[in-house]
């Protein structure tokens, strides 16, 4: 039997699209991927480090995975990811089980490293150029949406933040690459793509004569077979016109627009070093609202970054209630050490910081639920990713499926190009997976929309009564 190896991955949607390439190596390798790690001969953990928790996760997962060794002598922990970048030899000082450490831009090594285990401990996380030559091999997950990442790593150092330390400095990957990923995943039959990248909008900026990232979004939607592009993260420094001028033009770029803020207090900004102040902010996103019309924006929020005043924080309430995002990512700052605010003075406490974040997070569902809400009677475009289970016992008033019969599923779920959840009732025959249907929304809640395909069932249902 060939080796079977286990992956647990943390973190952001890089990490998964790492993964990936992990797994389509390793299988390349003889591996076969399995979920019990009882059963593996290798398990790998690709970890993240963004914020302190995140990080306090890896050993306590580490610290089960030796005792499961002490008992298989031959299994083989390996520790990957931006956690991994960072800390290197530590790992393995602070967890001796750990056998294989390598970073996020020592994943085509894979297989020359697992060669050399052999030879005992095994660590590589020095930083080296991605070659971008060929594709590396990728077993992607699911069926639907693939992602694609389009460069690989970042050169803004907010002060926060440990991404450029963890993925090195920004490489875009060419476009000639990217236009054949996508091409072959539209090939294995993915219908949508989300273009990946730290900062994804600086695309091709250090690369001369490559596209521009607008350029990139018009190229790829003239790939036949492709529905849907998305892409993140934008980073509002390098959100231009060109860039939204891309959005607006390419019918297939889905009309959402993740552009974290951060904070709505320019001097928190000037100290975050995000290259951007409120106003300015706000003018690119009645950019994108004006010419992206339906467009859906949202957003990343720290709240309690070192030096945040009570005046500074009702700067961020008042860009939340300005910019009217559909939905936030927010965090209460976590201090990272190497990083530059790791050292700044005037720590938020704790309890202030969890305050703010409630103050804000109230705010934000409010805003949710009143652009969800207006969606009521609209009609938006869904790809379907299949039923939702039924319960087991219909509901009083639902007809029960006749014995020995079983009913056809009724209720199934998707997303709408605007990236929102949303839950339908079929009239029609049952929707395929992947299918596009247009869903007249009836209800607008919190963290998902519902509503009825198709969107003339309820009308035709309302003059027969
Ligand atoms: N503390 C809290 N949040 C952070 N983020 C990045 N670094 C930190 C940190 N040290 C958040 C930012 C970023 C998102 C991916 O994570 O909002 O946009
Ligand atoms: Fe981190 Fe800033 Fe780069 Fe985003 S743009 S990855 S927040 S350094």
């Amino acid at each position: 039997m060939g080796k079977r190896f286990v992956i647990y991955t943390y973190g952001c949607q890089m990490n998964r699209y790492d993964t990936e390439t992990i797994t389509g190596l390793l299988e390349q390798e003889g591996y076969e991927r399995c979920e019990d790690p009882a059963g593996a001969d290798l398990v790998l953990l690709n970890t993240c480090s963004i914020r302190e928790k995140a990080e306090q996760k890896v050993f306590s997962q580490l610290g089960r995975l030796s005792q499961l060794k002490r008992a298989r002598p031959g299994l083989k922990i390996g520790v990957c990811g931006c956690f991994a970048t960072r800390e290197g030899e530590g790992i393995s000082r602070r967890q001796p089980a750990v056998d294989l450490v390598f970073g996020t831009q020592n994943i085509t090594k894979l297989p020359e490293l697992l060669g050399g285990l052999a030879g005992g401990r095994v660590v590589d996380v020095a930083a080296v150029e991605p070659d971008f030559t060929e594709l590396a091999p990728i077993r992607r997950e699911g069926s639907l949406s693939a992602w694609v990442s389009v460069a690989r790593g970042c050169d803004n150092f907010c002060t926060f933040c440990v991404v450029p330390y963890t993925r090195g400095p920004e490489w875009s990957k060419p476009s000639r690459l990217i236009v054949e990923e996508v091409e072959a995943a539209v090939r294995e039959g993915f219908r949508e793509v989300t273009l990946l990248g730290q900062n994804v909008n600086s695309y091709g900026r250090k690369s001369p004569g490559e596209l521009t990232f607008g350029g990139l979004l018009r190229r790829l939607d003239r790939v036949e077979g492709l529905e849907r592009i998305r892409f993140m993260t934008s980073h509002p420094k390098d959100c231009d016109a060109d860039m939204v001028g891309a959005m607006a033009e390419s019918p297939k770029v889905c009309e959402h627009l993740h552009l974290p803020v951060q904070s709505g207090s320019d001097a928190v900004l000037r100290r975050m070093e995000r290259g951007y102040t409120a106003e300015e902010y706000l003018s690119k996103a009645a950019l994108f609202r004006e010419q992206v019309p339906g467009g859906v924006l949202t957003s990343d929020v720290i709240v309690g970054f070192p030096g945040e005043t009570e005046r500074d924080f009702e700067g961020t309430l008042r860009v939340l209630e300005e910019a009217r995002f559909d939905s936030i990512f927010m965090f209460k700052y976590s201090p990272r050490p190497g990083t530059p605010a790791f050292s700044m003075p005037e720590r938020v406490p704790e309890e202030a910081a969890a305050e703010r974040f409630e103050e804000a997070a109230r705010l934000q569902r409010r805003v949710t639920e009143e652009l969800h809400r207006a969606l009521e009677g609209h009609v938006v475009e869904v790809m379907v990713e299949g039923p939702i289970p039924e319960s087991p016992s219909p509901c009083e008033g639902c007809p029960a499926a006749p014995p020995g019969e079983a009913a056809p599923p009724k209720r199934f779920a998707g997303r709408s190009r605007g990236s929102h959840r949303v839950q339908f009732v079929s009239e029609g025959l049952p929707p395929r997976p992947g299918d596009l249907v247009d869903v007249r929304i009836l209800r607008g809640g919190l963290h998902a929309l519902g509503g009825i395909w198709p969107p003339s069932a309820l009308l035709m249902e309302e003059s027969a009564s």
